[in-house]
């Protein structure tokens, strides 16, 4: 290692250095992220960030989802954390945000959707069926962007969980 290679110590510029300012820290009670962790439950994964409101404009249209068999869901969990999905009556939009603490749950199963997180259930409407979650799923609007264009699903705006584009 040459000499302008060296490791250089940073000192604060009031003169403390990490290790002073940790100890002095802790003696404090100061909450500080000064390393070491210890053991201990490790946390559970950060939940996903919440819809941010606006529009998510899909890749499907009303008339291709329309013919498909119910119960088919898009996932669209990356672009915007909505399932978009067909029944018998026509095609909803749902949140895929867990209501207990925010994971993103997974693609549905059958009829069932569970949070990889804490083990909750719901319908494919987002009805909840099992805990901890207490609340459903929430709906959001869904419109096509033009005529026969794609769909658009509205996550500013809640809907009913029974409301429909047919
Ligand atoms: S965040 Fe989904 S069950 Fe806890």
């Amino acid at each position: 290692m040459s000499p302008s290679e060296t490791p250089r110590r940073v000192d604060r510029s009031d003169g403390m250095d990490r290790r002073v300012f940790c100890a002095s820290a802790l003696a404090t009670g100061m909450a500080v992220a000064c390393g070491g962790g210890g053991g201990g439950t490790p946390a559970p994964a950060p939940a996903p960030p919440a819809p941010s409101p606006g529009l998510l404009t899909t890749t499907d249209t009303k008339a291709a989802l329309l013919a498909l068999p119910d119960g088919t869901t898009r996932d669209y969990r990356n672009q915007g954390n909505v399932f978009l999905i067909k029944d018998a009556t026509g095609i909803y939009a749902m949140t895929t945000v867990c209501t207990h603490m925010g994971c993103t749950v997974g693609v549905p199963v059958g009829t069932q959707i569970t949070c990889p997180c804490h083990g909750s259930q719901y319908t494919l409407g987002g009805g909840n069926t099992l805990g901890p979650a207490t609340q459903p799923l929430v709906h959001f609007a869904v419109t096509e962007a033009t005529p026969g264009g794609f769909l658009v699903v509205n996550t500013a705006q809640t809907v009913a969980a029974s409301a429909r584009l047919t």
